[in-house]
Formats: C-alpha cells, structure tokens, sequence
C-alpha cells in the first residue's frame, strides 16, 4: 500500500452565509458566521485520510492562533504533519467564503502558503506505489519541482489545477491524472465551455487539455456528475440525488478519495466511481475539512447503489 502526500494550501475558512450575494458597492444581511478547517491541499488530505490512506500533508501555517487550531484538526485526523513547517512572518492562510443559494464565491489570502518552497517538498521519501497530489494555492515552481521528484521515484502524480490561476502548461505535462472543474477546464483548455455545456464539449475540451495519451482527465460536473478519459475510452459517472447543503470542498473531497484509492492499488475506474459517491456525501453537509466522509460511510452508500 502506497502513501499519499499532498503538498497544498492550509487556510482558516471564515464562512458567512446569507440569503444572496451582494451586489457591487451593496451590503447585504448575513445569516451565520463560522471558522472551519480549509485550504485545498488540507482538505485533500483530511479525505484521504478520512478515507483510510496513509497521508502526509506538506505545507505551510503561520504563527498564530488560526495555525494552532488548524494544526489540532488535522492531527485529529491522523493526517501525518511532520512537513507542516511555520513561517516566522507570514500569517496562516484565510478563505473568506460566501454561501448563498447552496453555491459559494471565495477570496482566498495565502499568507503562509506562498511559502512552501523546495525546501518544504524535499523532505519526504517517496517510494513507488505512493500518490503525489497538489492544487494551486502553493508556488507553481514547488509543485513542479515536487511532481518531478515523484514521478523519478515511480510515484504517481495528481493536479488538481484549482484555483485556474496562469501556470506554465509544462506543470500539467508532469501530472499523471488532472482531475478539474468544468470553469478550470474552459480557462486551462482555452474553450469558452458555458454552463450545461454538452458532454461532447466537455470530452473535446479534456481532450484538448491533455498533454500525453496515458494521462487521465477528470472533469467533475457537479450535480452532472464527472466525464473521464483513460485511454482511449471517456466515460460519465452520474451523480447521486442528493439534499445538497454546502458544495465547497466538493472537488477536494473527489480528489482525495481517487488519491486514497490508487495509494491502495485500486484500478483507475474504480477509484473514479467511489470519489462520485464520496463527494456525494461532503455535500450534503458544511464546510470543507470537517465534511469529508469517513471509508465506512462511502463503502456503505456503494451498497446501497448496487
Ligand atoms: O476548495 C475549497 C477550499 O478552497 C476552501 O476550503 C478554501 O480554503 C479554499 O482554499
């Protein structure tokens, strides 16, 4: 069995939910306020973890009380944290996170996370069998640096390209698997795919993202479901009907699940279908970090759709 390590964001979610979003220049009455676990490498991990893989996190927090407080999280979680270094200066990542509607708008300052450097990814040995994953919200140089070092140790390599911030395509050639949303593909692929774009559209868009015939991209289309291409074969996985109450951390929840499943050898397929149902239960519920199923929740939704 493989380990999974994830090299990504660490942030304090500052979650305020309202009726609907203002518009420019207007306030608006907000419901709730609430500080919950997030950031898309700490969420990845906690799923993977949540989900029965080994998993180390390898990242970045500041020297404050949010740093505290997300640090006890996740070694609740039994996520490894020996690669979570402190900054002496730079604070620890926030999200400010609007839900209206049961959708989100976020604004996330990285502080602490623009300064996981090589130094921070050249800790760990890799072995083959182990599962590379990283996203957007660290430097693009130390996740190439990273993915580069695990795929010379036989280690395989998942991009989760989110946020869809500008990045050399030379990162995407270093990832064995892309796993993106329908707005990352359009930005990244250069189509202007509009909303319930067609799945031929979404197939031709992964198709044109991908950089090498053996990569496999995954589009996740919400409450479409995900398309896949492996080989020379795309496939769609329906999403469940769910009661749907806070999508955020939905697409990390689907990342870290395929990681946890390929750490244990499961074939590519498999491990698809299962993040679907994964992410099917973290968004019936809150948050980010603190709604990721645990493996028993997920293998018993998978009996009920048999
Ligand atoms: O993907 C959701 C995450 O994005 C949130 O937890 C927030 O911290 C931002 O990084």
């Amino acid at each position: 069995m493989g380990k999974v390590y994830v090299a990504g964001s660490i942030n304090m979610d500052v979650v305020a939910t309202t009726t609907r979003y203002p518009r420019l220049g207007e306030t608006v009455p907000g419901k709730a306020v609430v500080f919950l676990p997030g950031g898309k490498g700490a969420n990845q991990a906690v799923a993977a973890a949540r989900l029965g893989a080994q998993t180390a996190l390898i990242g970045r927090l500041g020297r404050d009380s949010f740093g505290a407080d997300l640090r006890t999280f996740l070694a609740g979680q039994r996520v490894d944290l020996q690669h979570v270094q402190e900054s002496e200066n730079a604070p620890t990542g926030v999200a400010m996170i609007t839900i209206a509607d049961r959708d989100n708008a976020i604004v996330v300052v990285a502080g602490a996370n623009a300064e996981v450097g090589l130094a921070d990814i050249g800790g760990p040995v890799l072995r083959p069998g182990d599962v590379l994953v990283s996203q957007l919200e660290i430097p693009p140089q130390t996740i190439a640096a990273f993915f580069a070092r695990g795929r010379s140790s036989g280690a395989r390599t998942i991009l989760n390209p989110a946020p869809a911030i500008e990045i050399d395509r030379g990162l995407f050639a270093l990832a064995d698997l892309v796993i993106l949303n329908e707005t990352e593909l359009a930005t990244f692929a250069h189509r202007p795919l509009q909303e319930e774009a067609s799945l031929a559209e979404i197939a031709g868009a992964a198709r044109a993202l991908r950089t090498h015939v053996d990569q496999v991209i995954c589009v996740t289309i919400g409450k479409r479901g995900a398309l896949a291409l492996v080989g020379a074969e795309t496939f769609c996985l329906a999403a469940g009907e769910v009661e749907v109450v806070d999508t955020t951390g939905a697409g990390d929840c689907f990342t870290g699940a395929v990681a946890a499943e390929l750490a244990r050898g499961r074939p590519i397929r498999d491990a698809l279908q299962f993040a679907n149902i994964a992410a099917s239960i973290c968004v019936q519920r809150m948050g980010a970090g603190p709604s990721m199923p645990s493996l028993e929740e997920v293998t018993t939704a998978q009996g009920r759709q048999i």
